[in-house]
């Protein structure tokens, strides 16, 4: 009976273990595109390091505006065209749309950014950033 339960015990940590790196797994790719990307579409004007540009460009990284995720995930996808205030200060050019990144590109841009700069820990998964873009298209359509 003892060993029963010590074979029990070691395979339950052995299942644990081995899901715990699944997800670590999974986070590390998630996150490693999402740099690729952001440094392909968004350093241009967010800067490497994420601080923006002066009054032009707004930064991510520390910015209250990340507060708002669901308009963050949405405006990487479909730009934005109307004043918003970041930290305090008024930015007001638009930011381009992004139809060429799919949701997964927007599932990895959004946990690159989130666990860099927003305090995050997780993972920005492509269902739930799937749900949140259908809901900004129909949103979108006149
Ligand atoms: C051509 C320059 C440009 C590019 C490229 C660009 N942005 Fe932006 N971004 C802006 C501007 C300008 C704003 C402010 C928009 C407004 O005032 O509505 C903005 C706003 C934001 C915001 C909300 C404000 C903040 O700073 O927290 C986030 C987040 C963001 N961009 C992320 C991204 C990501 C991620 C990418 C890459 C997929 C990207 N941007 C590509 C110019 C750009």
């Amino acid at each position: 009976m003892k060993r029963v339960l010590i074979g029990l015990a070691v395979l339950f940590l052995f299942f644990q273990t081995a899901c715990q790196s699944q997800e670590e797994l999974k986070k590390e790719k998630y996150f490693v595109e999402g740099y690729q990307l952001y440094t392909e579409h968004c350093a241009n004007c967010h800067q490497t390091d994420g601080k923006g540009l002066e009054a032009l460009y707004p930064p991510i990284n520390g910015s209250d505006y990340l507060k708002n995720k669901e308009k963050v995930i949405c405006l990487i996808r479909f730009g934005q065209n109307e004043p918003i205030t970041v930290n305090g200060k008024r930015f007001s050019r638009p930011m381009p749309a992004n139809p060429q990144l799919t949701d997964i590109d927007v599932a990895a841009i959004t946990t690159y950014i989130y666990n860099k700069w927003g305090d995050e820990t997780v993972i920005s998964d492509v269902k739930e950033v799937s749900r949140v873009l259908d809901v900004c298209r129909d949103q979108q359509k006149p």
